[in-house]
């Protein structure tokens, strides 16, 4: 049984790569393993993104829907580094997710 099972809220990371897709070495056979698990669950995300327009973020936010995921918010996207806004978003998102 996965670990996802023990809890009732969880932030997932990871930014945008490839052409505007999860990371695919490791984060996305890691969530697609898990995705089937998170119906009904508190569900944060939030990555970094480079030069595109947040599209990722987008068909992810997707996929946790039609999972049945409980969106708390949006997800928090940050472009390269955090500044102050999304390091504002991430707290609220860490305390949405309590
Ligand atoms: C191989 C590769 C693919 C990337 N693809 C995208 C992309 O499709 N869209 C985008 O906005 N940024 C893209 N980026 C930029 C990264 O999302 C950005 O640099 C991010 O902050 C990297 O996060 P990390 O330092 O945690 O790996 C890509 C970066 C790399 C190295």
């Amino acid at each position: 049984m996965s670990k996802v099972a023990e809890y009732d809220a969880i932030a997932f990371g990871c930014p945008a790569m490839g052409a505007e897709v999860l990371e695919e070495g490791e984060f996305d056979p890691m969530f697609t393993e898990v995705e089937g698990s998170l119906s009904g669950k508190k569900i944060g995300l939030f990555g970094s993104y480079g030069w595109g327009d947040g599209q990722w973020m987008r068909d992810w936010e997707d996929r946790c829907n039609t999972a049945g995921a409980n969106l708390i918010m949006d997800g928090v996207m940050a472009n390269n580094a955090p500044d102050d806004d999304a390091i504002t978003e991430c707290k609220g998102l860490g305390k949405a997710l309590c």
